[in-house]
């Protein structure tokens, strides 16, 4: 049965019984304490939380998920994929194990024509949480299993939970033996790779915080609910329902193997060594393409890192197997020819998915090649000292410059007969990575311990935020922060956090920069230097109290600085207009992957290969501008994501959005985005937008910054003072300066050309009157000068040489020295009669060498050098004389 049918009957199974088909989330994380979807529960975890009612009682999906934890370990195991597809069925309060247990045992072993999997149900064993008599009693009750195909198992294995705070609870597991060929009797609790997993159904009744039961700490509490969550592992069932031996030799992953063995001429099955590389090609390159789908983009950090390395893995195994050429082009084309009946939105993205992708494996190769050179001079130099090993120095160098993986360079090492000191390596790792840390925590201002403010959020709920409407707000000062602790007041000149039941001040999110402002307290006033949100639902403003003294429990009034959220509005509402006009201007790919906005100035960063033309950036700007002067109305509504989604608003990668979410329009359809950010009511009230700047930020994304509002007038203004200084100057009105500029360089450079003939005929003149000085010494004819003033690098070494040829036939020996106000340097060139005679430029140059506080060297007929001490030139042609003497 091929895939695709596996997924499409699980939907079906469960839409038949009443439940919601939800389409799969994005692979990148709604939720920030992971980097990506790895459970089909993911997107429901505000309905397990109780923080959104479900708009279903019970749902059905196919999720993508990927999980790179042991990225190294693929292709090795049978089993594991960095990509793969959960299905999932989900209740929210309606039914519970029974009816989880029944719709799965239906499922797995109904028959094959009415719709399901049809496995035998005799070879079917399952475990269950070591307490669960009740999960035993329903296996036994519906699916009639005999006891011995029931196993308990503890928390480590039957327990779930996403590793992070959240919903989890016991659960219960379908294996399938697949023979006594692939392992020893005994279930699952003996052997895993025998007794397969294929679907895990999730009690989940319970909340736990930061740790949980598995190291060793309760479950928080019981969920607002009892619901079902479970994961069906749609490539496991693909696994044994085709009858192949492993997870990459079902139907979505063997042809990319096809496709590799053509690109590499080796056929996959007669090595192991190969087929690993093989089966890490297949599905990283799936788990790429998957990626670079939902517009991650290779980068350095975070979810790019990830990619990034799923793909230079991709490029290594590839050439670990004999392939020189570009790959990746090609193996995306497969994974898209392969998923599009699932995905078809792979066909639609392709053209940017293979932009990526190309681009990427032209910047690794460069760096391959530059990092090989790099790391064969180290091996050389490793070889020279007798030494047999890499330094940790190096190997980091090549990490952290070459972004070589450190087991390219193990490799390579290995190849090479050296070893690698890999605790040096780690050590210099965690050096940097702790600088990272210390960088981040000092970013976020001390955000280090949670706990107080959590604290706060459970005793006094989250922060109102009331700044849509008013500028400034009553408000209780609910809790005061100093270094990470509470305290109960703060005194003039303290940096303190502020907690507030209600604050009008905008905390920095969405991209834009957190208001400006003041807190008064009753006698005390203090002014806000930033403001963060925790959790996203509690306001911490950090303030430096400037007057008198701040005391828990009092009422303040917070108050924006209105100068500042006019700038702050218009910044907010320009990023909108410049990211629509972008996407007019180049297409509905140039998606913003990141912004940052404050009054006067925004910066997009977007997905897009290649620079702006001036013509584009005009474009671009006037259809800004044009929509300033329109003066569209802005309108704000609310609604639910996917109501959101189908209205078209842009949702933004990376970002986490609640159930319900805030949609900004500009002129209705114009631009829509979903925004908690605070705009302008009118487009007109922007103002001027100007760009300032587009540049590359990263492979495959491109910054563009504007000046808005006063500033874009500013800007404007500083420019065209600028133009009037240079049209002033050049004497010329301002639209003749560029022909005026052009102009001018044009006769500077007929200037230089003209003056560089007289300069050569100058050398040239000397080289006569030098070849002329020369006096017999030691047997050979020598001149030894200083060359004519502006004589010196490579007009040096041909005027020696020409000086040479006017000698030739004679035993010749030049040397002619040139001096700047604190270095000398020097040519010393001896004709093939003098070489004869046994006179070497290269050793007769080690004669003066002290004397000019020099150093230099060469062939016999040809050296040079240079030195610090110009002084030292006339003892310099001495010791040269005495040396020929001699
Ligand atoms: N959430 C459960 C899992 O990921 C079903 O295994």
């Amino acid at each position: 049965m091929q895939t695709h049918e596996i997924r499409r009957r699980f939907l079906d199974h469960f839409e038949r019984s009443g439940h919601t088909v939800v389409p799969s989330g994005s692979l990148i994380s709604e939720d920030p304490t992971v980097l990506f979807t790895i459970a089909g529960m993911a997107p429901f975890k505000p309905y397990f939380l109780g923080q959104a009612t479900p708009p279903f009682d019970r749902a059905t999906s196919v999720q993508k998920c990927v999980r790179t934890l042991d990225i190294e370990n693929v292709g090795i195991t049978t089993r594991h994929n960095t990509f793969f597809q959960m299905a999932g069925n989900f209740s929210f309060g309606d039914y519970f194990k029974a009816g989880a247990i029944e719709h799965a045992w239906e499922l797995v072993t109904g028959s094959i024509d009415d719709g399901n999997y049809g496995f035998d149900p005799e070879r079917i064993w399952v475990t269950v949480f070591e307490t669960d008599d009740e999960a035993i009693a329903l296996w036994k009750d519906i699916a009639g299993l005999p006891d011995e195909r029931i196993q308990r198992r503890g928390v480590e294995d039957n327990f779930w939970d996403m590793g992070v705070a959240g919903p989890c609870g016991p659960c219960s597991e379908i294996y399938y033996d697949r023979g006594p060929e692939f392992g020893v009797e005994g279930g699952p609790i003996a052997d895993e790779e025998r007794y397969l997993e294929i679907w895990n159904l999730v009690f989940m009744q319970d909340l736990r915080g930061d740790a949980g039961p598995k190291q060793g700490v309760p479950v928080l509490g019981p969920l607002p609910n009892q619901n079902i969550d479970t994961g069906l592992g749609v490539e496991r069932v693909a696994f044994l329902l085709q009858g192949v031996d492993n997870v990459f030799e079902t139907d979505l992953l063997r042809p990319i193997i096809g496709t590799a063995e053509k690109l590499s001429g080796r056929v996959y099955g007669t090595d192991h060594t190969d087929d690993v590389r093989f089966r890490v090609i297949a599905d990283h390159i799936r788990s790429g393409t998957m990626l670079i789908n939902d517009g991650v983009t290779p980068g350095n950090e975070g979810r790019s890192y990830v990619l990034r390395r799923l793909l230079r893995r991709t490029i290594r195994s590839a050439r670990l197997l004999g392939v020189t050429e570009p790959v990746l082009p090609t193996l995306t084309a497969e994974v898209r020819d392969l998923m599009s009946e699932s995905y078809p939105e792979l066909t639609e993205n392709y053209s940017r998915i293979e932009r990526t992708v190309e681009k990427e494996e032209q910047t690794f190769l460069k760096t391959l090649a530059s990092g090989t050179k790099l790391f064969e001079s180290t091996a050389a130099q490793a070889k020279a000292q007798s030494s047999s090993t890499v330094t940790g120095e190096s190997a980091f160098a090549l990490h952290d410059t070459y972004g070589f993986p450190i087991d390219l360079t193990l490799e390579m090492a290995s190849e090479a007969g050296l070893s690698v000191d890999t605790k040096g390596f780690t050590a210099l790792m965690d050096e940097q990575r702790a600088r990272a840390r210390a960088d981040a925590k000092a970013r976020k201002g001390g955000f280090g311990d949670l706990s107080v403010y959590k604290e706060l959020l459970d005793t006094g709920g989250p922060t109102e935020f009331t700044g849509y409407d008013e500028l400034q707000s009553e408000a209780a000062l609910r809790g005061l922060i100093a270094d990470g602790k509470r305290v109960t007041s703060a005194a003039e000149g303290d940096i303190v956090e502020v907690i507030l039941d209600r604050t009008p001040l905008y905390a920095e999110s969405g991209g834009q920069e957190s208001d400006a402002g003041v807190i008064l307290g009753p006698n005390s006033s203090a002014e806000v230097l930033d403001v963060q949100k925790v959790s996203r639902k509690l306001w911490v403003h950090r303030v430096r109290v400037t007057d008198g003294e701040l005391h828990e429990g009092e009422s303040v009034l917070a108050k924006v600085d209105p100068e500042w959220r006019t700038g702050a509005r218009q910044a907010h509402s320009g990023t909108h207009v410049v990211h629509a006009a972008l996407r007019q201007v180049l297409g509905p790919e140039a998606l913003q992957s990141g912004s940052y906005n404050k009054p006067g100035y925004l910066r997009l960063d977007f997905a897009w290969n290649s620079g702006l033309s001036t013509e584009t950036r005009s474009e671009i700007e006037e259809v800004a501008n044009l929509a300033v002067r329109k003066d569209l109305p802005v309108s704000v509504q609310y609604t639910s994501l996917p109501q959101a989604r189908q209205l078209g608003a842009l949702a933004l990668f990376g970002e986490t959005y609640d159930e319900t979410v805030r949609i900004v329009e500009i002129g209705g359809p114009w631009s829509i985005e979903l925004c908690g950010g605070t705009h302008v009511d009118h487009s007109s009230q922007i103002g001027p937008v100007s760009l300032i700047g587009e540049s590359s930020i990263g492979s495959g994304v491109r910054r563009i910054e504007a000046a808005v509002g006063m500033e874009a007038f500013r800007s404007l203004a500083a420019e065209r003072a600028l133009v009037a200084e240079l049209a002033g100057l050049l004497k010329v009105p301002a639209p003749e300066v560029p022909a005026r500029v052009e102009q001018l360089v044009e006769r500077l450079r007929s200037a230089e050309k003209e003056l560089e003939k007289y300069r050569a005929a100058a050398v040239l003149a000397s080289a006569g009157a030098l070849a002329d000085s020369a006096e017999q010494i030691g047997g050979v004819h020598l001149v030894a000068a200083t060359a004519p003033d502006g004589v010196s690098g490579g007009d040096l070494r041909n005027l020696a040489s020409d000086v040479r040829g006017r000698l030739a036939g004679k035993a010749g020996v030049v040397a002619l020295f040139s001096a700047s106000a604190d270095a000398v340097s020097f040519v010393v060139a001896c004709t093939p009669a003098a070489v004869d005679a046994g006179h070497r430029a290269g050793d007769l140059v080690k004669s003066f060498l002290p004397a000019i506080g020099g150093r230099g060297g060469g062939r016999s007929e040809l050296a040079q050098g240079g030195g610090t001490d110009p002084a030292g030139i006339p003892a310099a042609i001495a010791a040269l004389k005495g040396a020929l003497e001699s």
